[in-house]
């Protein structure tokens, strides 16, 4: 996942986060070849890399929407309800399938581990197509270029 310097001040946070999405995208299509091909098809280090990168990367992704974009484009739509609160609860659940998918790789119960990938690869590909087709859009429409660079700002110091 890229870090962002003070070199990105003007990138729009938006598009920052939509390649991010992309990037996401692409590991979550490598995970879905992984799984098919379980349990003999694929090393151990390979699935090893895929939960690293759920675990630090897509965890920093979901860390910049909470804590950069959120707060801002919550003065708009509220956060306790309505799209940000959906998308903060699917976060959420992208935790915990991620955590019961560590547990089952650990326990090398691969069986469970492709179920337990399916449901996260499902559920998180939609809440980031949820992102880029419903709320970036609206996003887009609310936000004025100050606080989009105050969003980006904040997004620097999320590493
Ligand atoms: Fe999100
Ligand atoms: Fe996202």
């Amino acid at each position: 996942m890229n870090t962002y310097t003070e070199k990105d001040a003007e990138l729009n946070p938006l598009d920052a986060l939509r390649e991010e999405h992309a990037e996401i995208r692409t590991v979550l299509s490598k995970f879905e070849n992984f799984l098919k091909k379980i349990p003999n098809g694929v090393t151990e280090s390979e699935l090893n890399e895929i939960s690293e990168y759920l675990d630090k990367d897509v965890e920093l992704h979901f860390k910049r929407e909470e804590d950069a974009l959120f707060p801002i484009l919550g003065n708009y739509i509220g956060i306790e309800t309505g799209p940000i609160n959906v998308m903060l609860i699917e976060h959420n659940s992208c935790r915990e399938l991620t955590g019961d998918l560590n547990k089952k790789m650990e326990s090398k119960d691969y069986k469970s581990v492709a179920s337990a990938g399916k449901a996260l690869i499902e559920l998180l590909s939609e809440h980031e197509d949820k992102e880029d087709g419903i709320l970036f859009q609206i996003a887009e429409m609310q936000l004025g270029q100050n606080e989009k660079q105050d969003i980006m700002k904040k997004m620097i110091t999320i590493n």
